[in-house]
């Protein structure tokens, strides 16, 4: 069977399915309502058609950068993903160590598994932090200080997580739901995946927020972290925040989870030092535009006043080319490196990563271009490719 030898990140997200219990592996693999936007991304990438140039020298292809200042062995970074420590065992230390052994970003999520002082302890910073704004900002201020001290330069505010989306998959699974049915079936969705109960479940722990550890006292189990998370999330937050959040944290500032070229503007004149365009890879407002075809408009609205990352549906080498080709200085992943993780832990995620790496360099080979600063719409093939360049849909 194709993954047997997992190549691409379809072949990582069956894997991790056969090994993840099945409330996890929805968990990860769903979107909001009925999972629209999370197929429109997939397909809008799709649908940029790319350019093949010959007889051009392509000798000395270099996928080398810089995201915000920091050099990259390629123009990605693994996006934050909560609970990523449920996937492998201590999940975001090993997801770390593979991307610093690629040279490319990991972000640490506010409801990641591990503390932040576990990755610093296990020598992967920098990394970037992600910050979801909670109604005690004391909470907030000190999450920052510690991000710092463990080495943290880079935070990433996502804004577009006011309340978090209704994710069907995980109301059909019982999450949440705390009654006796709901317990039945996660014990039986655990005992299908006895290889996940002792490597992860029992060899893993403890399975808290690692970074909120401190704030939620008495809480011993995810289910009292997540209903003290959701009792957090603070949606009285405007762009007035922003300026708050800017004194508070002198490093890189990234604002996660536009989708608007108005709302690009005013992240800049915030200033962020770059946005990331995204909806949440499809979990929060279903219906909502692939990021694809939103890209171009937010990428002339920016101009050079700061960076444009994009995220949502990124599957391989080839889309991380097509995403510079519309616009954007870099790109993000969140389910491939969550379904490498879990399909074969460090090792399996540092394959992909050199696997995508090897793909972006023979695609620049073959559409024309040595250096990733030389990737513009040129690469695009116009001719074909009706949907974007000035789609704002
Ligand atoms: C996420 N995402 C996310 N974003 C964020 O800012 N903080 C978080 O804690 C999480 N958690 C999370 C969990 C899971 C399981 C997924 C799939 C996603 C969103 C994530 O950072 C990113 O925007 C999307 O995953 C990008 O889409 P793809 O690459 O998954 O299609």
């Amino acid at each position: 069977m194709a993954w047997r030898f997992p190549v691409t990140a379809h072949d990582y997200s069956r894997l991790a399915a056969s090994r993840l219990p099945r409330f996890l592996s929805d968990y990860v693999d769903g979107g909001a309502g009925d999972e629209q936007t999370l197929r429109a991304n997939d397909a809008a990438w799709a649908a940029v058609t790319l350019c093949q140039r010959v007889l051009v020298d392509v000798d000395g292809v270099d996928t080398t950068t810089t995201l915000v200042g920091q050099s990259c062995a390629m123009p990605l970074a693994l996006a934050p993903v909560g609970l990523a420590g449920m996937m492998a065992r201590r999940g975001e230390v090993q997801a770390a160590r593979a991307a610093r052994a690629v040279g490319v970003p990991f972000t640490l999520s506010t409801v990641g598994i591990c503390p932040l002082e576990e990755l610093h302890a296990a020598g992967v910073d920098p990394v970037w932090f992600q910050l979801y704004m909670l109604r005690d900002r004391g909470i907030v201020q000190a999450l920052l200080q510690r991000a710092w001290a463990a080495g943290c330069r880079t935070l990433v505010f996502t804004v577009d997580l006011p309340l978090p989306g209704m994710r069907h998959r995980d109301t059909r699974n019982g999450l949440g739901a705390g009654s006796v049915r709901a317990r039945m079936l996660k014990i039986i969705d655990l005992l299908s995946r006895p290889g996940w109960v002792r490597d992860v479940g029992l060899r893993g722990k403890p399975h808290v927020f690692g970074s909120l550890a401190q704030q939620v006292p008495g809480a011993r189990d995810l289910d009292a972290f997540k209903a003290w998370v959701d009792s957090q999330f603070d949606p009285s937050v405007t762009w007035a925040d922003i300026d708050w959040l800017r004194a508070q944290w002198p490093g890189t500032l990234l604002l996660k989870g536009i989708l608007d070229a108005d709302d690009a503007r005013a992240a800049v004149r915030c200033g962020a030092q770059g946005l990331v365009v995204s909806n949440h890879g499809g979990r929060q407002l279903d219906g909502v535009a692939a990021t694809a075809n939103k890209l171009p408009c937010i990428v002339e609205a920016v101009g050079t006043q700061a960076e444009v990352l994009v995220d949502g549906g990124i599957r391989s080498g080839v889309d991380v080319l097509r995403a510079l080709a519309l616009g954007a200085n870099g790109v993000l992943i969140g389910r491939p490196w969550v379904w490498a993780l879990a399909a074969g832990g460090e090792q399996a995620l540092a394959d992909m990563l050199a696997r995508w790496r090897r793909e972006l360099r023979l695609a620049m080979t073959m559409a024309g271009v040595r250096r990733i600063a030389d990737i513009d719409a040129g690469v695009l093939d116009v001719s074909s490719n009706t949907d974007n360049g000035s789609a704002t849909t």
